[in-house]
C-alpha cells in the first residue's frame, strides 16, 4: 500500500496520512517531488532480469530521462534469501547505508517494480514519509534532506536514474532524526 504520512519533526506527531496516489502526487508536486504510478506494458515476475524490468517500461523510463536529463539507468534488487546465513547481516548492511538523514548533490530518482521502501523527506519542520510500492517513481530533487528505509526485511527491485555516475554520494547531516521517525515497517503496520 502506497501511503503518505505527514509528521511534525519534534515529536512525529501525525499531521496528515493518505494512501490516495492521487492525494499524494498533488500534495508532493508543490514541494517540487515527483510522483507517479506506472503501469508494466507487459506482466513481470520475481525472475525477471533487469532488461526486461527495463523493456516492461521502456516508454515512461525514456521519458523520464528526456525530463530530467538522467543518462545512466540501472536495476536494483533485494530479496530474503533464508537460505543465505550472512542474509540477516547483508540486509542489515544495506539498510543502515541511507537510513541516516543525508542529502545528494544529484536527484534521487527510483520506480518501484516489486515489493516496497520509505522514502522520508525533511522540509522545513516536517517529515513526508512517503512508502512507495510496485508501480510508484518517486523523484527526490537535488539537495533535499532526506533518508531511505528499506525495513527489516528488505524486498524490492528498483529502476534507478542517474545524472552523474559520481553524483550519487551520500552527504550526512549528522542530525540524528530517522532514529526518532516511525520506521517503514511501523508506518505499514499504523
Ligand atoms: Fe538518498
Amino acid at each position: 500500500m502506497t501511503i503518505l504520512q505527514i509528521m511534525a519533526d519534534d515529536d512525529a506527531r501525525v499531521l496528515y496520512r493518505t494512501t490516495d496516489p492521487e492525494e499524494i502526487r498533488s500534495k508532493l508536486e508543490p514541494l517540487g517531488i515527483w510522483f507517479e504510478r506506472w503501469e508494466a506494458a507487459v506482466p513481470l515476475d520475481d525472475a525477471a532480469d533487469g532488461e526486461q524490468v527495463l523493456e516492461a517500461y521502456q516508454d515512461d523510463v525514456e521519458r523520464l530521462c528526456k525530463q530530467g536529463d538522467y543518462r545512466l539507468v540501472d536495476v536494483v534488487r533485494m530479496h530474503p534469501d533464508d537460505e543465505d546465513p550472512e542474509w540477516q547481516e547483508k540486509a542489515r548492511t544495506a539498510r543502515g547505508k541511507f537510513l541516516d538523514e543525508h542529502t545528494h548533490d544529484e536527484d534521487e530518482v527510483r520506480f518501484f517494480v516489486e515489493g516496497s521502501g520509505c522514502f522520508y523527506l525533511h522540509l522545513g519542520d516536517q517529515v513526508y514519509a512517503v512508502v512507495c510500492e510496485a508501480g510508484d517513481l518517486l523523484a527526490v530533487p537535488a539537495g533535499t534532506t532526506h533518508w531511505f528505509d528499506m525495513g527489516e526485511r528488505p524486498r524490492f527491485a528498483a529502476i534507478r536514474f542517474f545524472q552523474d555516475e559520481d553524483g550519487w554520494i551520500g552527504n550526512f547531516t549528522g542530525s540524528g532524526i530517522s532514529s526518532r521517525i516511525p520506521s517503514l515497517d511501523e508506518l505499514v503496520a499504523a
